[in-house]
């Protein structure tokens, strides 16, 4: 079962992520994983903090000459802002005065982000201990593994791509101090029918891939395809036509978004994802001080605008790592040679081929 687990804080020393359930011998390249999280990084919108980070990956297992061992990959990405943030983040109490970055106890908790329902929930007195785990800088490992997870899908000829399809203007609400929110599409070319299953709930294709992208921070509504406007038309017009042609079946439309049943059906996979607007503001909403109940004005801290592009980057390491897992479970193997056999078995079995 491909799996990720991580761990790691916004402005602690490092992101963790250990990614197990890959065949061995999957061929892995540096700079298409570090392409990614260079992308990720880009976009208008985005804060200084960017300038700082240049995230790079490293390898510290599983992987040998540039191929997966079929044992865990320990995968770390470095928070090059954490050098500002020794004193505040550090992990044991400090013995020494407080210098740098996060000094004082955050008490003024933001609307819209993690920091009131985290703090009560978990009992903190320091907003911080919410917010630095809370926050989106974690979504570079979710990258850093989706750029893993695509290349075991482009041994099958899976190709997923991610892009912006609609954003507020960032420039205005940068000179009013405001943020702004967008949609993003995920596209998954390629992807054979059969992935996911109506069995369970658990197991539908479109339900796994809409937590995955509910997963991401400040993603507040996902489509499969037509999606919403589905509603609003008859079944004359909504679904899909099956045809066949001297390449198999396929469709003249995609309204579902290449999912039925929680099956894909072979048509291209189509998801979208709205984004909120971020909830830093530079001219800070009313909130309410934990430490002294008295009105106030949330938390201002170095924020971006908008990260609308940013998210189509996530978006897409999540689409993928959640076809990934899916294609696993279909074709399993425990040496990539295996994985890439079984889908060509299963592909001369059924009447469909990539398009
Ligand atoms: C790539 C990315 C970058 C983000 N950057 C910021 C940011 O700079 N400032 C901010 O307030 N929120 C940012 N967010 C959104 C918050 O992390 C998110 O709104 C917050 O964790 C609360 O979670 P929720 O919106 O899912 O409820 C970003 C989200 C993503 C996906």
């Amino acid at each position: 079962m491909l799996r990720l687990t991580t761990a790691g804080e916004s402005h602690g020393p490092a992101l963790v992520g250990i990614l197990t359930g890959l065949p061995a011998g999957l061929a892995l390249d540096r700079d298409a994983i570090d392409g990614d999280l260079a992308r990720r990084q880009q976009g208008y919108g985005r804060s200084p903090r960017q300038q700082i980070e240049h995230d790079r990956v490293e390898v510290l297992a599983g992987v040998r000459h540039g191929r997966t061992l079929g044992t865990p990959l320990a995968l770390v990405v470095t928070n090059r802002d954490h050098k500002n943030w020794e004193w505040g983040m550090s992990p044991w109490p400090p013995e020494t005065e407080p210098e740098g970055k996060g000094t004082k106890p955050v008490t003024l908790p933001r609307p819209g982000h993690a920091d009131l329902a985290g703090t009560l929930k978990y009992g903190h007195n320091d907003v911080r201990n919410t917010l630095e785990r809370a926050s989106a800088r974690q979504t570079a490992m979710t990258v850093a593994a989706g750029a893993v997870v695509k290349a075991l899908l482009a041994d099958i000829d899976v190709a997923v791509a991610g892009a912006v399809m609609d954003m507020g203007d960032v420039d205005e609400a940068k000179a009013e101090r405001d943020t702004v929110g967008g949609v993003v599409e995920v596209r998954a070319r390629g992807v054979p029918p059969g992935l996911g299953s109506y069995a369970t709930k658990e197991q539908r294709l479109d339900a796994r891939l809409a937590a995955a992208l509910m997963g991401i921070q400040a993603v507040k509504g996902v489509e499969i395809g037509a999606g919403f406007a589905l509603a609003g038309l008859r079944g004359s017009e909504a679904h899909d036509e099956i045809l066949r042609d001297e390449n198999g079946l396929h469709r003249e439309t995609n309204r579902a978004g290449g999912i039925e049943g929680g099956v894909s059906n072979g048509e291209e996979i189509v998801v979208r994802a709205a984004m909120k607007p971020l909830p830093t503001l530079m001219r800070p909403l009313r909130s309410v001080d934990l430490a002294t109940g008295e009105a106030g004005e949330a938390l201002v801290e170095r924020s971006d605008t908008a990260a609308v592009e940013a998210l189509s980057v996530v978006a897409e390491a999540s689409v993928a790592f959640e076809l990934g897992r899916a294609a696993r479970e279909k074709f399993g193997g425990d040496a990539i040679g295996d994985f890439v056999a079984a889908y060509g078995a299963y592909v001369e079995r059924i009447p469909w081929q990539p398009r």
